[in-house]
């Protein structure tokens, strides 16, 4: 028999998260699921927000990438659901979730009642997993894509929210290679497509480096859990509250860890003076 892949953690505080034994890693570090995914994504994109401004066509999309035991989506639906017990009409929202192994999810509903942000949501979540579409509320639906996201581009439609959650950059190098963000840069690069913007839990100096020369505006992020800032990207400079600036930029230069990273291996190193000469020209700092 092999050994299980994931199990269930008690994080200080006495909240509970999922660990994969195959990565090695704890999601939701630092503090309990739902704070996270309220403080880096759904609070720092003022989801609600933005979704109860917006007009009723076209929808609101959300791309959740990472699914994982499904803790964004979840809190992402329950800020847009309750917008509607304070009297909004139901505004169009659609949430892609994408996910290359599903098992943790199937993991994490057996502990339902202990995660708790997932118990009351096992039929929906029954419904995504075995439909790959469910309705959560009325007006939203919850779209499950199944596979390798960094080797597909994603057929759904542009989105206005992104949140980027897989594993570490050590452990999970094909979805922060400049290929991926570049793919997902693609998909809101039409003049036409709507204002988005992207979290992370991350702070590393490669990975800013890697979005920024496949076209993302890059800020600093909120701090959550341990971690004193976080980063959050968009499609346009205005969106950003704290863009890096030209004190960030001179420090990537004498960095160790600054060379964006490329392809499906994890390789750290300086940035090189080709890549550099790149970055200075990017708008952001012009
Ligand atoms: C840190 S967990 C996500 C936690 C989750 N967002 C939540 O809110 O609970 C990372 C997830 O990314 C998924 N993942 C990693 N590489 C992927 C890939 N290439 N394509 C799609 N999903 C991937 C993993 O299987 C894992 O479930």
């Amino acid at each position: 028999m092999s050994a299980p892949s994931y199990e269930l953690v008690t994080l200080r505080g006495g909240a509970h998260s999922i660990r994969s034994t195959a990565h090695g890693e704890t999601m939701h570090i630092g503090t309990d699921p739902c704070t996270e995914a309220m403080e880096l994504h759904v609070g720092q994109q003022r989801l609600a927000e933005r979704v109860a401004a917006c007009s009723e066509s076209p929808p609101f999309v959300v791309w959740d990438i990472g699914l994982g035991p499904a803790a964004n989506a979840i809190t992402a639906i329950t800020a847009i659901k309750e917008l509607n017990g304070v009297g909004m009409v139901a505004k169009s929202v659609e949430i892609h979730s994408y996910e290359i192994d599903t098992s943790v999810l199937e993991f994490s509903l057996l502990h339902a009642a202990a995660l708790k942000y997932l118990a009351g949501w096992e039929a929906t979540v029954g419904e995504l997993l075995v439909s790959g579409v469910a309705r959560p509320a009325p007006g939203m639906t919850w779209h499950l894509h199944r596979g390798d996201f960094s080797r597909s581009r994603p057929e759904a439609p542009s989105p206005s929210a992104i949140f980027f959650d897989p594993y570490s950059p050590a452990r999970n190098a094909e979805m922060w290679s400049l290929e991926t963000f570049r793919m997902i840069r693609d998909a809101v690069a039409d003049p036409d497509a709507p204002h988005c913007t992207m979290t992370n839990y991350t702070r590393s100096t490669s990975v800013r480096v890697t979005m920024l020369l496949a076209g993302w505006f890059v800020g600093t992020g909120v701090p959550t859990g341990e971690k004193e800032e976080t980063t959050i990207a968009a499609n346009r400079p205005g969106l950003l509250e704290k863009p890096l600036d030209g004190a960030w930029l001179s420090r990537v230069r004498s960095s160790t860890n600054s060379s964006p990273l490329r392809g499906r291996n994890y390789e750290r190193g300086p940035i090189s003076p080709e890549d550099y000469a790149r970055l200075i020209t990017h708008p952001q700092f012009s």
